[in-house]
């Protein structure tokens, strides 16, 4: 698969799944730009084709002046990869705030609204782009205490059909990955407050998944720069569970 002189922005480049979309990108050839709150698990990976930022992608101004510049450096945008997140540590609705909801909304499902914004502004000139939103299985199999959660991976699935369908006309792509529980920093935060999270990681999410196995953040990696790549040139709308069969 080539990506080679691809430009491609990638949100919540900093976390399990985003670094190894990123590291994945730079081995296929792409110029990757990472964003994320914090850049620092990215220092590991001396590459000259990376270019990071710390920055909140809730911060619209920041995130156009972002997007402004690579399109200035590179003339181009490519595509662009959404692996930013938060969990919700399982609590029943009657006590969770209003605040911790918003919150939840605001980077699961108001960053993506930023982000494409100011992406499709450059991608459609060019009538070419690749979008990809990580979502979560969750949206469509839920699990109890996650409402909030799994509330705004719904938003993220229904917004990236809605992108899809408004963008096909310029040849813009976008498509949702629901991964199922990967083994990333995340998983152990979806554990209610007094769970021992090692249990929570084995008996809950290990053992919902009929293949047995976590899911790598390699294995979002790979699906990621499939449908970021010309080999799903006539893909989109398109959600591709990542799950071990957790959707079944
Ligand atoms: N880990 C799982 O089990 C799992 C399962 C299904 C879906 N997902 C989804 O996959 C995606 C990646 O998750 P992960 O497991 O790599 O988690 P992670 O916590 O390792 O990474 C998420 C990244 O998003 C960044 N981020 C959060 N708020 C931000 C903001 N305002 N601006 C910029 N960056 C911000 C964090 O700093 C972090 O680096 C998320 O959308 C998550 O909801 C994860």
């Amino acid at each position: 698969m080539d990506l080679n002189n691809k430009v491609i922005v990638v949100t919540g480049a900093g976390g399990g799944m985003g670094k190894a979309i990123v590291s994945q990108l730079l081995e296929l050839g792409a110029y990757v730009i990472g964003i994320d709150l914090s850049t620092d698990s990215l220092q590991s990976i001396q590459h000259p084709n990376l270019h990071t930022h710390a920055a909140s992608v809730l911060d619209e101004e920041q995130i156009a002046e972002i997007f402004f510049q690579v399109h200035k450096d590179f003339g181009k945008i490519d595509g662009l990869v959404n692996a930013i997140g938060i969990a919700q540590a399982a609590t029943p609705i009657e006590e969770v705030t209003l605040s911790q909801w918003h919150k939840l909304m605001d980077i699961n499902a108001t960053s993506l609204f930023i982000s494409c914004k100011e992406a499709v502004k450059y991608m459609k000139p060019n009538r070419q782009g690749s979008i990809v939103i990580i979502a979560s299985i969750s949206a469509v199999r839920p699990r109890p205490g996650l409402q909030s959660y799994i509330a705004s991976k719904g938003a993220a699935e229904s917004f990236s059909r809605a992108m899809a369908i408004e963008l096909a006309p310029y040849s813009i792509r976008v498509n949702t990955i629901n991964p199922g529980p990967a083994d990333t920093n995340m998983l152990g935060q979806f554990a209610a407050k007094d769970a021992d999270i090692s249990t929570v990681k084995e008996e809950v999410f290990r053992k919902s998944v009929p293949l047995g196995e976590l899911i790598e953040p390699e294995d979002i990696a790979n699906a990621v720069t499939y449908l970021l790549s010309d080999r799903a040139k006539i893909v989109t709308g398109a959600t591709l569970n990542v799950d071990g069969g957790r959707g079944l």
